[in-house]
């Protein structure tokens, strides 16, 4: 069934003592959650804020994995360690690791194979740039990486994908896509999960909108049908700013 999320991805932000800090205040704030709430982490934080929210129903997630089972491949982390800490679920593809460590819709499906073979739930982000959205070309980008990287999973495995539209021309710019913008592509990527596998399976899937999110903007993102709540980068560095787009729905 689609689930309501809201992921922050603290990306290369805080260190152990304001990670530790920053999580306290909002699992003070949150006690019950009754829809999904996420936080990642860096790598290096992950073991340290997971045992501090040990009582809590805030979920841990890691940002990244490589791709390969194990081996020498200095300074990677790979499914196993992650699993190994009780993570669950963690982000792929974003645009970030696609653009500044080159990691391609090839290497993104092997990261996806791997993960799904290892049971571990995957936040999968797509998205396109400026150019394209400009030129139009933004569907077809959309298009050709869920069918680069994903569109070769059995359907059975689709219960362990979460997909994030992330519009890279939104992503910590100030720039939000509107939520017509956003409902159009999120209701777009549904249609081609229809036609590629079935209706049932392109409406159990949650998928989150990522670029810009805000306390601001989250209720309006939030309420067109097709968005089932948000990755959210820079606010989520602010506890009350992450914990009022929580309560945004
Ligand atoms: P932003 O980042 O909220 O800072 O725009 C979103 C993301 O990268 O997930």
């Amino acid at each position: 069934m689609r689930k309501k999320i809201v992921a922050g991805n603290w990306k290369m932000n805080n260190n152990l003592e304001e990670s530790i800090s920053l999580v306290r205040q909002i699992s003070d704030n949150i006690k019950d959650p009754d829809r999904q709430i996420m936080i990642a982490p860096s790598f290096v934080n992950l073991y340290p804020v997971i045992n501090e929210l040990k009582n809590s129903k805030i979920e841990v997630l890691s940002q990244n994995f490589h791709q390969k089972e194990n081996g020498a491949y200095t300074g990677e982390i790979s499914v196993n360690m992650l699993k190994s800490l009780g993570i669950k679920t963690s982000i792929v593809g974003h645009s970030e690791r696609r653009e500044y460590f080159s990691e391609t819709d090839e290497i993104l499906k092997e990261k996806a194979d791997i993960a799904i073979k290892n049971n571990l739930n995957i936040i999968f982000c797509i998205g396109e740039g400026l150019e394209d959205r400009i030129n139009n070309n933004h569907f077809k980008i959309i298009e050709k990486q869920l069918r680069k990287s994903l569109f070769h999973i059995k359907q059975d495995d689709w219960n362990k994908i979460i997909l994030a539209y992330e519009p890279i021309w939104a992503i910590g710019t100030g720039e939000t896509a509107s939520p017509l913008q956003a409902q159009e592509i999120h209701s777009f990527i549904r249609s081609l999960l229809k036609e590629k596998y079935n209706k049932e399976l392109s409406e159990n899937i949650s998928i989150i909108y990522g670029g810009s999110c805000k306390s601001n903007n989250a209720r309006e993102l939030f309420s067109q049908k097709d968005i089932d709540g948000g990755l959210i980068g820079g606010a989520s560095l602010r506890a009350k700013e992450f914990i009022d787009i929580y309560n945004s729905f």
